[in-house]
């Protein structure tokens, strides 16, 4: 399909957020917005990809810091027709169709985007928009037809009269304009109206005069909804949800209870992993083949590799498991940690910084930190890497085989050779060689008829 070009409104705080943070910046499935509705128009291949900003410009900017978007800036938000003339400069040139889309309707899909290209120029239209049918239209501009069914303009709420305000079919906020004869009718666009705006859904009663007007009406509502407060942008969650869940289900994951799972839209899943109930999987997480996720775990910014299970209650953030992993229940692994093939870490350990080696197991209540551990070392119940001194922190290093004894230890900066055996309440303070014992507890000593002597 022939490309075209992308104009992408963004410059309104967005007040009923009732938030200090600009509309289109509010995540969705832990991406803002924007970024959602970037996603999709990427697809299209645009030959220009534009987005007026103007509330938090700054801020909106840094957080799409790719290359390709051409961002304009709307000084004063005099409404959406204006905010397309202060693009007009940076798509001088550009010929063939405009798409113009809202930053705040994030679920839309390139399907839709296509049809509504396809019959805009099927039709040789000027400006086709895309309408929908809602059973509470409020807050929508309202689509009015003659009494031949033909469109004839678009009124907003503000502005419409009680018969008007009963229309159930509404305006998306998603046109497609022949860039040739849009700066024409933008010019006649007044703002003589209740909000005293431009209103950009006043070009179809000006393209309708010169019969080059139409309407795409899509089924599917939810899809265009528009985020406007925080009840819609709930709403927008929970039906997102919905879909990503369905796309992983249809390539082979089970969710034993979907509706109690939460994950982020970059998040990928291997197939045959099956996630139990009232699990979240955060941003930039990847999980392999044939996992098994228990109940309320959290995991963000890992990397999950196949075969891995990771028993109920477990805390994950910016770790990776190479694979065959098991861990928790209650397991907390902090940025930095990484596991070898077949390493475990089992209930109340944390572990931050540390790269365990294959075969190597964390089982109960032990603190790793700062710690390059070899492979094959078994870390003993309530074993203490003590890596900070008030000031810095300092590594352990864990050597192949290693055993260490409960009730450990270790002060960092340290080594322990391979083989090396910890004695249980050791408080090993300087480097143990290979293949040594290294106590440092006192020798039990007994004193005999204790029992006796002790004052009753
Ligand atoms: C708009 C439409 C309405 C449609 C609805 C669909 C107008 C006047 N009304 O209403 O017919 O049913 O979308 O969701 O267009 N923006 C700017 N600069 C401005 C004003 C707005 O960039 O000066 C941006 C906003 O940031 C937002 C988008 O344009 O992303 C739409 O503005 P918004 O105020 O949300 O319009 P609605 O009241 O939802
Ligand atoms: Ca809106």
């Amino acid at each position: 399909m022939e490309s075209c070009a992308v104009l992408i409104l963004a410059a309104g705080q967005g007040t009923r957020m009732r938030s200090s943070l600009a509309k289109v910046l509010h995540p969705l499935a832990g991406r803002p917005l924007l970024g959602h509705i970037l996603h999709t128009v990427r697809q299209l291949l645009p030959e220009r990809l534009v987005v007026v900003v103007g509330h938090q410009a700054e801020r909106v900017q840094a957080a799409f810091p790719d290359e390709g978007i051409l961002w304009v800036f709307q000084p004063e938000q005099l409404g959406t027709a204006h905010a397309v003339s202060c693009a007009l400069p940076d798509l001088a040139g550009q010929q063939g169709e405009l798409l113009i889309l809202s930053g705040d309707t994030p679920l839309i899909e390139l399907t839709m985007l296509k049809s509504l290209l396809q019959w805009h120029r099927q039709h040789k239209n000027g400006v086709t928009v895309v309408s929908t049918k809602l059973d509470n239209p409020a807050g929508y501009g309202r689509i009015v037809r003659d009494s031949a069914g033909l469109l004839q303009r678009i009124v907003e709420e503000k502005d419409a009269s009680a018969v008007e305000k009963a229309l159930t079919e509404v305006n998306s906020g998603i046109y497609c304009v022949d860039l040739l004869r849009l700066p024409h009718w933008l010019q006649q666009i007044s703002a003589n109206n209740a909000q005293r705006e431009y209103y950009l859904p006043d070009l179809l009663a000006l393209a309708v005069r010169e019969k080059c007007a139409g309407v795409v009406f899509h089924e599917e509502a939810l899809s265009l909804s528009g985020v406007n407060d925080r009840q819609q942008l709930a709403v927008l969650e929970k039906l997102l949800r919905d879909r990503l869940v369905a796309q992983w289900q249809s390539r082979g994951v089970t969710f034993i209870d979907p509706s109690s799972c939460w994950l982020a839209s970059d998040v990928l899943i291997g197939q045959d992993t099956v996630i139990e109930p009232n699990v979240i999987l955060g941003s930039e997480t990847v999980i392999g083949e044939e996992c098994w996720i228990g109940p309320f775990c959290e995991i963000r910014s890992s990397q999950i590799g196949s075969g891995c299970r990771i028993k109920g209650f477990c805390h994950l953030e910016g770790a990776v498991l190479d694979g065959n992993n098991e861990i928790g229940p209650y397991a907390r692994l902090r940025p930095g940690t990484v596991l070898a093939e077949t390493a475990r870490v089992g209930n109340f350990c944390e572990l931050k910084k540390a790269h365990i080696g294959e075969g190597s197991k964390i089982n109960h209540l032990s603190y790793i930190g700062d710690t390059t551990m070899g492979r094959n070392v078994n870390v003993g119940a309530g074993t203490i890497t003590c890596n900070y001194d008030g000031q810095h922190k300092h590594k352990t290093i864990i050597e192949d085989s290693v055993f260490i004894g409960s009730d450990t230890q270790l002060v960092a900066p340290v080594r322990i050779g391979e083989r090396a055996v910890i004695g249980a309440g050791t408080t090993v303070t300087k480097e143990v060689p290979a293949e040594a014992l290294a106590v440092s507890r006192t020798a039990q000593t007994h004193i005999a008829h204790w029992h006796k002597k002790r004052p009753q």
